[in-house]
């Protein structure tokens, strides 16, 4: 048993918990469901030796600066664009993050607001409930095919590809738009690496799963939406800085795109005004990789870094590896 101090700044699955009790003498888990502030995160952690945090936890410059006893933040997530890398490694910091055990529930969850959004799912779903369905119509939510259709990937990392793989029983044609060849998709789907000009020109359903950096906030902004086909479809379960969401809300009110499959926003959790009222868009609240079974891996995957680390080992999914360089 180490005698070291663990904070969870939220409710997690048990399994992760248990994992970090078995290991460590001192965990803590906030009884709270509202997020933590920055300062009240300082003021808590200050005797703690491991977080296991949430992507909406901030960890910046000042954090690591009243932080000194943290040894490693396990962030709950894939992404970790909620920490300063750098001042971590600066500070010594090790930062872990949740890669691979998220990567079909997200690519299932792609499918889902592409179907969703293309089919008018939700839509349907809502006239039904209220009783207005009145019998077979022709002309009755008219949504766009699936099958055979061109699929763009932005971004053919872990997450990219699991989406396009699974595209293959829809015989879609696949583009993907990444600075790296990708020979899976090539070799089994003859899937073609293209410039983003023809990812945007060319898809019917644009799926963005790229990490975000300061080099792609906005990506895709207003130019790159009205390079894109009328009847096309965006799906993010990225992050929501990778769009320009005001432009976004102009595309789809005014027709330059059909529809919009969302998980993610770009001031999570305030939405772009006028979002909310579009019927062309799929909205959900960031629940990505939000399965049962896919929650379990998460946790223990982050218990087992917060271990590793205080146990002097170099955890599994160490992000700032210069730090045991
Ligand atoms: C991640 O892992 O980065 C997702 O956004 C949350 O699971």
């Amino acid at each position: 048993m180490l005698d070291k101090a663990v904070y969870v700044t939220k409710k997690i699955p048990e399994e992760g918990i248990d994992l970090l009790r078995e290991h460590i003498r001192n965990v803590t888990v906030n009884p709270e469901s509202r997020i933590l502030t920055k300062n009240e995160l300082i003021r808590i952690i200050r005797d703690c030796d491991g977080v296991l945090a949430m992507l909406t936890n901030t960890f910046d410059e000042e954090f690591f600066a009243s932080a000194e006893k943290v040894k490693v933040i396990a962030n709950y997530a894939v992404g970790y664009n909620n920490v300063d890398l750098s001042a971590a490694t600066r500070r010594g910091v090790m930062i872990t993050n949740t890669p691979g055990v998220l990567t079909d529930a997200t690519s299932d969850m792609v499918w889902a607001l592409l179907f969703a959004v293309a089919r008018r799912i939700v839509e349907a779903d809502h006239f039904t409930h209220e009783g207005k369905f009145a019998g077979w119509e022709p002309m009755l939510f008219l949504g766009e095919d699936i099958t055979g259709m061109t699929l763009g990937i932005l971004g053919a990392g872990r997450i990219g590809t699991a989406v396009a793989l699974k595209s293959a029983g829809f015989r879609m044609r696949v583009l993907y738009c990444d600075p790296q060849p990708n020979r899976i998709l090539e070799e089994q789907l003859q899937a073609e690496h293209v410039e983003l000009k023809t990812l945007l020109r060319e898809s019917d359903f644009l799926s963005i799963n790229v990490f975000l950096s300061p080099e792609n906030i906005h990506f895709i902004g207003e130019k790159e939406l009205q390079l894109m086909k009328k009847k096309a479809f965006i799906i993010n379960t990225s992050r929501g800085q990778v769009v320009d969401e005001k432009a976004l809300v102009t595309a789809l009110r005014e027709g330059w795109i059909a529809g919009a499959g969302l998980d993610v926003y770009e001031d999570e959790p305030i939405l772009a005004s006028g979002l909310t009222e579009l019927p062309n868009a799929v909205i959900c609240p960031h629940i990505a990789s939000g399965t049962h079974q896919t929650r379990i891996k998460m946790s223990l995957m982050a218990a087992e870094n917060i271990v590793a680390a205080l146990q002097g080992n170099v955890p599994p999914n160490l992000v700032n590896t210069e730090l045991v360089r």
